[in-house]
């Protein structure tokens, strides 16, 4: 048996997610090879100077993430790595598990296209310039592309002078909150918000304060009452696609959002990943507040999460944002900037955005076949241009339970708490329909879903 010890990060996050992070971390870096036992729980508690039940629930965790095993009376051990790469996409697992809770786009004809893509620039006499250190912002071309894609998509106003290139959404969120927060500061965001962004300002110290939604998104008087009680700077918001309840925003929303935001001088960040995909676009709400909008837009469900390429338009100078940008990664990776603008340029990026559309809307359609009529109390939410389905559950059914009872049927799904902000989650549920390789597999998913639906939550479920 190891006499592994986890190094503790110092972050505020609980210990036994610090503990279970360690353990991924070391697994990662091969320092825990597969096969290797783990320390028992009472073993490692008094070694760290923390409970059992501490340990006991990081392990679970661990466990959750497909990283270790128990077996009882032999102990925990360290699992081999699951199938290979691709298997990060999650299609299902070799025993049938079916995870519909990553929100991917269906994989579509990216991958062949990236390899003559490469093989293209490749070819060329300055490739090896792509290996050089780069501007923060980006490669002036690869800022001139992503702004010129940002206009002819979504955001009219977009120009080169304002664009950054990230390593995505999710790091183009931590970079703006870098450059902009100071830990214990207040930012206001929907009371169901993207967990990506809560994790980004749990890293940065903030407060969130989760704010009132409906069918039309943000309530714009629950802004207006929270500016007034507290001094709030930031507004994070989803309009188009919310994630998790597929809210998109009418215009007239969108304008009363925006007066709000003038009126008590907030600065906006707009997470538009899934803008693209709304047809016709709606206007963005930073396009009515040009002077204090940061708008996110990013390549990953448009093309593939792995290009790790996302745009800010940053309102004002860019110098701040840059800076954060070159202390978290010094610059996006050139290459791949150079692909997504290559993609840009030659129309790759619209044909694939298109794909991806019929591909999310055929993906619905299946969704619709089984959840037609669905019981009594329950509600599904979906929209055409969705890779994922908010589902509402009948009275008596706790989301957790339900995300358990569909575990045991071999589907994974997330349940409200990961989106909540402040307020008690829902009963709700959001499944994502990008993963599964097939729609057949995805029609046996969400069939189980249906079936888990149609069954009286257990008793014994909430009996721990
Ligand atoms: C609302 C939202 N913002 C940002 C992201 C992160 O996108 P990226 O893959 O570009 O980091 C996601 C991913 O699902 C998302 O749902």
């Amino acid at each position: 048996m190891t006499n592994w010890l986890p190094l503790l990060d110092q972050t505020h996050s609980p210990v036994y997610r610090k503990i279970a992070d360690a353990l991924a971390a070391d697994i990662a870096a091969g320092r825990l090879p597969p096969g290797m036992q783990l320390p028992t729980h009472r073993d490692l508690a008094w070694r760290l100077g923390v409970t059992v039940g501490t340990v006991s629930r990081a392990y679970s965790e661990a466990e959750r993430r497909g990283l270790i095993g128990g077996e009882v009376g032999r102990g925990t051990f360290v699992l081999p790595a699951r199938r290979d790469w691709t298997s990060a996409v999650a299609i299902g697992e070799p025993d049938g598990f079916v995870d519909l809770s990553r929100n991917y786009a269906v994989t579509g004809s990216e991958a062949p296209l990236l390899g003559e893509t490469v093989a293209s620039l490749a070819a060329r006499a300055d490739f090896g310039l792509l290996l050089h250190y780069q501007p923060h912002a980006g490669r002036r071309e690869d800022r001139a592309a992503g702004a010129e894609w940002l206009r002819r998509t979504t955001l009219p106003q977009a120009d080169a002078n304002h664009t950054l290139v990230t390593h995505g959404g999710q790091h183009a969120i931590a970079v703006i909150l870098a450059a902009l927060t100071r830990p214990g500061d207040a930012v206001a965001v929907e009371q169901l918000t993207y967990p990506g962004f809560k994790a980004a300002a749990q890293q940065a110290g903030l407060q969130l304060v989760g704010l009132p939604i409906d069918d039309a998104g943000l309530q714009p008087e629950a802004l207006d009452a929270a500016c007034r009680a507290r001094t709030i700077r930031l507004l994070y918001v989803l309009p188009t696609l919310h994630n998790p309840t597929l809210a998109t925003m009418p215009q007239e929303r969108r304008q009363e959002i925006a007066a709000v935001c003038r009126q008590h001088d907030l600065t906006v960040i707009e997470d538009d990943v899934y803008g693209f995909l709304y047809d016709p676009p709606r206007q963005p709400i930073v396009a009515l507040l040009p002077e204090r909008g940061y708008y996110i837009s990013s390549l990953s469900k448009a093309c593939a999460p792995g290009l790790r390429i996302g745009y800010i338009h940053a309102p004002g100078g860019i110098d701040r944002i840059a800076t954060a940008i070159g202390a978290s990664i010094y610059m996006a990776q050139p290459l791949m900037a150079a692909v997504a603008s290559r993609w840009m340029a030659d129309g790759t990026v619209d044909r694939l955005a298109a794909e991806k559309r019929r591909l999310a809307a055929a993906r619905q359609a299946i969704v619709q076949t089984v959840f037609g009529s669905p019981p009594s109390g329950a509600k599904l939410v979906s929209d055409p241009a969705s890779l994922h389905c908010w589902l509402i559950l009948p009275a008596g059914w706790r989301a957790e339970e339900f995300a358990a009872a569909a575990r045991q049927r071999g589907v994974g799904i997330t349940p409200a708490a990961a989106f909540a902000v402040g307020a008690a989650a829902p009963e709700a549920v959001r499944f994502c329909l990008g993963t599964p390789e097939t729609g057949e597999q995805l029609g046996r998913a969400v069939r189980a879903l249906a079936a888990t639906l149609s069954e009286n939550p257990s008793p014994y479920l909430s009996v721990v």
